[in-house]
């Protein structure tokens, strides 16, 4: 507890100091549903566009503009670490997406699910990681607009960072919030970094409900102007046909089953330095060319494991109710938080374990950590809370 005290008033004064809103952009990403050479309609309500892979929505990004297409990564990597007891009773990974029902996309195609007409502005983006507040004697603060739940490590130079996440179905309070379990690769300080994620989410104002959706996202000015989430707005280029970005992760566990959980992992291509993700461990979804970022293009200076809640109330009162991972809080002896294991740095050739790594809750009263290292063949995180509750009113 003393070190999370720390870690909270070395952060703090650095998350309150001065920082501008957001401009907003009228930037709209295109719709595609007119180039389309398939469309599915799934069961969940979804429509994924099979789009000619020449003319998905990342080349309307200029920098990719003679960009070429990378079909494959150049090498896979094994992962040296021991591998995880399965005492427990193993979970089973998914890969599958519920559209497959309903037909799949032809070669040379990549699935895009279609967005829904939101008429929100920026509704593909993050929201702004902070917003004015009016201090009791007339000065104005900016307050961070998210709350975190992590696992931290930095000292090397990463290429790469992996996970096994649980599937989780987090209460979202109201439509502008949303929460997230996910891997981060990031390169700069907290208010003007480049960054990388992959994981789930429930996001209603990107998906238009409150399922737990498969996302990737990326900026490279901490959410000021650039980056989104999944294909919303050009730089993401994808390579897979299978598995369409922002698809609801299916199967979904029944209360008493054991829980599903999703393998990501983000690493650098050694021969062109795309940025790869890869979905399980067979499946490489696509990547970030290097043009994207100035940064984080060679190498990330952090990676970090676990939950994000955005919402405008956190670190006030009333606190949201939006849940971080499962909304349970984590202890590990229950294993009904939000969860991740086989965490995983890659650092020249080899896939790891980092050396050392330490947990952080924004907010503990509300979202807790709980990170189990010693005496365990591979550490294993634990992370979560409901919000608002008896001792984050
Ligand atoms: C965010 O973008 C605006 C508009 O370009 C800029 O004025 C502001 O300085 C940016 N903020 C940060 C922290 O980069
Ligand atoms: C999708 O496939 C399922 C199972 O084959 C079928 O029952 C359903 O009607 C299909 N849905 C649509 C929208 O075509
Ligand atoms: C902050 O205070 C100013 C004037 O002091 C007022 O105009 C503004 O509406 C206040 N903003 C909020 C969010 O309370």
């Amino acid at each position: 507890m003393g070190f999370k005290y720390l870690m909270i008033l070395l952060l703090l004064p650095s998350i309150l100091c001065s920082r501008k809103e957001p401009l907003k952009l009228d930037r709209k990403s295109k719709i595609h549903k007119n180039h389309a050479i398939l469309s599915i309609h799934s069961e969940d309500g979804d429509i994924i566009d099979c789009i000619d892979i020449y003319k998905q929505p990342a080349f309307d990004h200029p920098a990719l503009k003679d960009h070429k297409i990378q079909m494959s990564p150049s090498q896979s990597h094994e992962d040296v670490a021991v591998q995880r007891e399965t005492a427990r009773g193993s979970r089973a990974t998914v890969t599958s997406q519920l559209w497959h029902k309903n037909g799949s996309c032809p070669k040379g195609t990549v699935p895009i699910r279609r967005a829904k007409d939101m008429h929100l502005p920026n509704y593909e983006r993050k929201k702004a990681m902070f917003s004015r507040h009016n201090h009791s004697i007339g000065q104005h603060w900016l307050r961070p607009n998210y709350a975190l739940g992590i696992l931290h490590t930095e000292g090397y130079a990463y290429i790469g960072g992996k996970a096994d996440m649980v599937v989780q179905y987090p209460k979202v309070e109201l439509d502008d919030e949303y929460s997230t379990s996910r891997v981060s690769l990031k390169t700069g300080p907290y208010y003007d970094f480049e960054a990388m994620e992959a994981g789930w989410q429930v996001n209603p104002t990107v998906y238009g409900d409150r399922k737990t959706r498969l996302f990737v996202y990326w900026t490279i000015d901490a959410a000021n102007k650039t980056g989104c989430f999944d294909v919303t707005c050009p730089g993401f280029v994808q390579t897979s046909s299978e598995i369409a970005l922002g698809a609801v992760i299916y199967p979904i566990a029944e209360p008493n089953d054991l829980p599903y959980q999703i393998t990501v992992f983000i690493y650098r291509d050694p021969y062109t330095g795309n940025w790869w993700m890869q979905y399980g461990e067979q499946t490489n979804i696509g990547y970030w060319p290097p043009e994207l970022f100035l940064r984080i293009r060679n190498q990330a200076e952090t990676v970090q494991w676990g939950g994000e809640v955005h919402s405008k109330r956190v670190g006030v009162t009333p606190h949201t109710a939006t849940a971080m991972g499962s909304g349970q809080w984590p202890i590990h002896m229950f294993h009904n938080s939000g969860m991740m294991t086989r965490m995983r740095v890659l650092l020249g050739n080899v896939l790891k374990f980092p050396d050392w790594a330490f947990e952080y809750a924004d907010e503990y009263r509300c979202y807790d950590v709980e990170y189990v290292s010693d005496y365990v063949y591979d550490p294993e995180f634990y992370f979560g809370g409901p919000g608002r509750s008896y001792g984050c009113p």
